[in-house]
């Protein structure tokens, strides 16, 4: 028997993700455009690496607070009274080691092992996975895709719920559909969720990144304070800290306690300097984030307009979120058309297939680039779509 198969079965069958997959077999190339990831091409701005690295310098090396240091809980309260217009105290928000980690703390506080949570596919792989590995079972719900729109169908959420179910996960604007819920969509889910007693697991990561102007609707429009909802969210995307693994967890106060002692025994609290940096994005970075919104949404139109011209392609530009997720005629194997393109044509795409049911026919790109790469990566992928 190999060592392997005498590690938990659990960890065993966590799967490979498919983004990544692709992604070794061209990593580096030469002339790459790389469309694959959720990132976009410009490194943390100046202003947070400063503020970073004076905190290293000034010996901020310590172990610090589980829940985020109060800098940086009171300049997360500021940024939602600024962009959600909200006032929420700064004991409601925690600190995480990333988005990703902000998940994984949410699904140990909301389920336990047999549990359900019902989210909605094609979603961004590591959802499903998170929860498996706490040993809870994720239920895929699809969504409805029709001449290129994306919407949510509530019976058959309603319909995937059964008395295991603990909690709804909600991703908008999504990753990888660009699906945006409507302030009625999520007044319907939140009805739903209360009805069954639920928790909501709301992933608002993009919500700044919405192109019809301002900012997404979010739970936070519809909900009163006793709501049972965690919303997970991360410095990545907006800031360009994607390497940093910075991001928090809006939760009820009441939850606290449990959140810390989550914390505690995972990463026992992001790394002081870092937080830092946190601070000086949030306090001093509203110009920088409005720059990457604006060349997110000129991106899109560029990519979007060309692949739609083709007439080979069934999308309409996303509302929100930072990917065109295209259905090329005559893909029947995302995978390997994936590889084809990355081979043929130097751009880098993801394959549905990582992104669960409803997906294996699309191919994911991140338009968040300097849009004249982006212009570049459209030309390629024209012409190699009108060959096929
Ligand atoms: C929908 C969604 N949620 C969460 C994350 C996690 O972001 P990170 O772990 O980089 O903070 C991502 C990253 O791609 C995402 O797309």
């Amino acid at each position: 028997m190999s060592i392997v198969n005498s590690l938990s079965p659990r960890a065993i069958s966590a799967p490979e993700s498919g983004i990544v997959e692709v992604l070794n077999y061209a990593r580096g190339r030469e002339g790459l455009l790389p469309l694959w990831v959720g990132e976009g091409d410009l490194p943390s701005p100046d202003f947070v690496n400063d503020a970073a690295m004076a905190a290293l310098a000034a010996g901020e090396t310590f172990y610090t607070y589980q829940r985020g240091i109060p800098e940086l809980r009171q300049a997360l309260s500021d940024y939602y009274a600024r962009h959600f217009g909200i006032t929420l105290p700064a004991e409601h928000f925690f600190v995480t080691g990333s988005g990703m980690q902000a998940i994984q703390i949410a699904v140990q506080a909301m389920t336990s092992p047999g549990d359900e949570l019902v989210y909605l596919t094609p979603a961004w792989p590591n959802i499903a996975a998170a929860l498996e590995i706490a040993g809870a079972r994720s239920v895929g719900v699809q969504l409805a895709f029709d001449d290129g729109k994306w919407a949510i169908d509530l019976d058959r959420i309603a319909a995937a719920i059964t008395p295991k179910t603990r909690a709804l996960f909600i991703n908008t604007p999504s990753n990888p559909t660009g699906w945006t819920a409507t302030r009625q969509d999520l007044a319907a889910i939140l009805a739903l969720a209360r009805k069954h007693g639920l928790w909501i697991m709301a992933d608002e990561i993009y919500a700044r990144y919405y192109f019809p102007g301002g900012r997404a609707p979010s739970f936070l429009d519809v909900m009163e304070a006793d709501d049972k909802i965690m919303f997970v969210n991360s410095f990545s995307k907006n800031w360009s800290m994607t390497g940093w693994r910075v991001g928090w967890i809006v939760a009820p106060p009441e939850t606290g306690q449990v959140l810390e002692n989550l914390i505690q025994y995972s990463t026992s609290g992001v790394a002081q300097f870092m937080q830092k940096g946190a601070v000086a994005a949030l306090n001093d970075g509203d110009a920088f984030v409005q720059a990457n919104i604006d060349k997110a949404k000129l991106s899109r139109d560029i990519l979007c307009d060309a692949l739609i011209a083709t007439n080979r392609v069934e999308t309409l530009k996303p509302d929100g979120a930072l990917y065109a997720f295209l259905k090329i005629d005559g893909v029947k194997d995302s995978r390997k058309a994936a590889i084809d393109i990355v081979d043929k044509t130097g751009v880098g795409l993801a394959p549905g297939t990582a992104f669960g049911p409803g997906g294996e026919l699309f191919l994911r790109a991140c338009f968040l680039r300097d849009p004249g790469q982006i212009q570049t990566a459209a030309d390629r992928l024209c012409d190699y779509i009108l060959k096929l």
